[in-house]
């Protein structure tokens, strides 16, 4: 971060600034909106600056820049067209330890000026640090369309109403709780759209008494690694949680999406290593919501999809604990998306099968007959571990040893690494891969070659040859 966002108070507080012309109007107007006492120091003025002295809104001064001026200031802006007397302001403030804005010099200000999108008291503000105005102009517009205009109003009666809720509602979550309930629905927004105050302090007083205090389980699916690849919901309930379970599996990109005072919890499984653990994640997630809590139960990928959703959804179920699930994007959808390989495809794979190379103890073995099947398309969850096995029963069961195969490492993150070889040479393949890994076997795969798109940084070129990956 090159700049730290922060709100200042600025009411009743000296101020100066330094330019009488249309830029330095700009500034003073804002300075005024946040009610500082705004010094304009200038040559000459322009009319509207003239105008506000008149009216005693500011103070001017006539004349060049002096460094006495800044005494007992707490913020000042140079807004001259004169480079040499910006910089003799942005250093003598420096040496103050005064807080100096350039205007459009960022090189020589303590502080820039974000773009802002005004719903007071709600204040969004947007800022490139000078790299792309333009951008950051753009998202200023795309959030003004966004936000309504009655939502400062929402803000303003809210506030106003704070007192009677934590009067009423005696624990921080029951009160969160209430609030989003209360903005959640909209009906609140809408009262105040059409200006009836007094329903919406009704519907507030109301809402009061409803039942907030009982706790739930969202159980939601956070993608295979890139945080863009989240839900709308699984992002909406990640700003709601009281807390959140996640995966080992779950990228620190994901969790940094968390609403910030959410409790997080790593309840991180490796394979053939996690008996104890579940146990103990389905215990602490019955727990929480008894005690009111908004749980999230945070997986990589799909909870469904070889990540033990259900048994979780089973133990809530006998706990009486009311949930809900939302779907994420399951690792073969996002890899193979991201190494530009489609699972189906008509010339080459009419169906596709997920499996898993890790199975319990005593689990079912898998048909291999049917996955030696020419024309479909095998992926294999937690293969690397069982590449042995899967070359032998493939290749004992009819697959043709030149069938093509990609093990997609770290996929859909800036890491990824995609390595493609053929099926007799699946052994040695991975030799080199740490970190989740997804095989892919099947015809599709040579199409990696054409419509391989993703190439982050940080990405190991496709490779065709094992022996030249050493990602150690
Ligand atoms: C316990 S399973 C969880 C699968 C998850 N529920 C899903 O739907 O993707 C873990 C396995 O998923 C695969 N996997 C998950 N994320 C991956 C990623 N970003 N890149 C490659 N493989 C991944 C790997 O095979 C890994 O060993």
């Amino acid at each position: 971060m090159d700049y730290l966002p922060i709100f200042t108070k600025l009411e009743n507080r000296p101020c100066l600034v330094i330019g009488g012309g249309s830029i330095a109007l700009r500034k003073v107007h804002l300075l005024l909106k946040a009610g500082a006492e705004v010094t304009v120091c200038a040559l000459s003025f322009h009319e509207k600056l003239q105008q506000k002295a008149d009216a005693g809104q500011i103070k001017i001064i006539a004349g060049s820049f002096t460094e006495t001026l800044l005494d007992d200031k707490w913020l000042v802006i140079a807004a001259t067209n004169q480079k040499e007397v910006n910089k003799e302001i942005a250093e003598s403030a420096d040496k103050r330890q005064l807080l100096v804005n350039v205007v459009d010099n960022p090189a020589l200000s303590s502080f820039i000026m974000p773009s802002i999108v005004d719903r007071s008291p709600i204040i969004v503000a947007i800022s490139s640090g000078g790299k792309a105005p333009v951008l950051a102009r753009l998202i200023r517009e795309r959030l003004e369309t966004l936000l309504p205009m009655h939502i400062g109003r929402l803000a303003k009666i809210s506030g106003e109403f704070r007192h009677r809720v934590k009067e009423t509602l005696q624990n921080v979550s029951l009160r969160r709780r209430y609030w989003e309930k209360l903005f959640g629905n909209g009906q609140l927004g809408s009262l105040l759209q059409r200006g009836d105050t007094k329903k919406a302090l009704a519907l507030m007083e109301a809402s009061l008494t409803e039942d907030v205090a009982q706790g739930d389980v969202a159980l939601v699916g956070a993608g295979p690694g890139d945080p863009s690849l989240l839900t709308l919901k699984a992002l909406q309930l990640m700003q709601q949680a009281d807390v959140v379970l996640y995966d080992r599996l779950v990228s620190s990109e994901i969790l940094d999406l968390v609403r910030r005072d959410s409790d997080l919890i790593s309840v991180g499984k490796e394979a053939g290593n996690h008996e104890v653990a579940q146990s103990r994640t389905n215990q602490m997630l019955v727990e929480y919501a008894k005690q009111g809590k908004k749980v999230v139960r945070l997986k990589g990928g799909d909870s469904f999809i070889f990540g033990r959703g259900g048994e979780e959804l089973e133990e809530l179920v006998a706990s009486g604990v009311n949930f809900q699930v939302v779907p994420g994007i399951t690792a073969a959808s996002g890899c193979s998306a991201y190494a530009g390989i489609p699972l189906t495809h008509r010339d080459y794979a009419q169906s596709v099968t997920f499996v898993t190379g890790h199975r319990k103890e005593n689990g079912k073995s898998l048909d291999w007959k049917a996955l030696a099947i020419k024309n479909q398309t095998l992926v294999v969850y937690m293969g690397l571990i069982q590449a042995e096995e899967i070359q032998a029963q493939l290749l004992q069961f009819g697959r043709g040893g030149d069938t093509p195969v990609a093990l997609i490492n770290k996929g859909t993150t800036p890491d990824q690494h995609v390595v493609i070889g053929i099926l007799s040479e699946l052994t040695q393949l991975g030799g080199g891969l740490k970190g989740p890994t997804l095989m892919i076997i099947g015809e599709v795969v040579n199409l990696a070659d054409k419509l391989a798109w993703y190439n982050p940084e940080n990405s190991h070129k496709l490779s065709r040859d094992p022996f030249l990956v050493n990602l150690a």
